[in-house]
């Protein structure tokens, strides 16, 4: 059983993950327009990946005997300098959805709310792959001074990523 506490905290994380979708889904389309379909294509998936973690606090919620609550968020931002200013926003954003993890973390440990603790464990480990993996991307435009030619080389690389399912990705692991 949730206390009103976790349940809050629960649900306001969803919304987050759920902001999280659109910032990226905004993101994809700012490099539609700019005919960078690869750097979209790996924004797209991790739309779906933000969607598939809030989805996955909705069904915790639910089953722990909570009440989901689906929130309004803010307009994301839709306008950037450079691609490097995306990816900049990107490893910031990550970043702050790891300390908003690690707090909720802290909070189910505070409770001694064990079947929540577990369910946080795996959000834990993602954010270290969601903060490292656009950081990687990032590094590399800043080495690259975002030459045509770097772009297009990243762009071709950034085409091949593909979504797996969390559940997937746990029986893969
Ligand atoms: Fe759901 Fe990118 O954290």
């Amino acid at each position: 059983m949730l206390s009103d506490r976790m349940q809050e905290a629960l649900n306001d994380q969803m919304k987050w993950e759920f902001y999280s979708e659109f910032l990226y889904l905004a993101m994809a389309a700012w490099f539609k327009s700019r005919s960078l379909d690869g750097f979209a294509n790996w924004m797209l998936v991790q739309a779906e990946e933000e969607r598939a973690h809030a989805l996955m606090f909705f069904d915790y919620i639910c089953e722990a005997g909570g009440k989901a609550e689906i929130r309004a968020f803010d307009q994301p931002k839709t306008d950037y300098q450079s691609a490097t200013d995306v990816f900049r926003t990107t490893v910031e954003h990550e970043k702050l959805v790891t300390k908003r993890i690690n707090d909720l973390m802290t909070m189910a440990v505070e409770e001694k709310d064990h079947a929540t603790a577990n369910f946080l464990n795996w959000f834990v480990k993602e954010q270290v792959e969601e903060v490292a993996s656009p950081q990687k991307i990032l590094d590399q435009l800043e080495m690259g001074k975002e030459e045509g030619y770097v772009l297009m080389m990243l762009d071709r690389e950034l085409a091949q990523r593909t979504f797996t399912p969390p559940a997937q990705e746990a029986e893969q692991a």
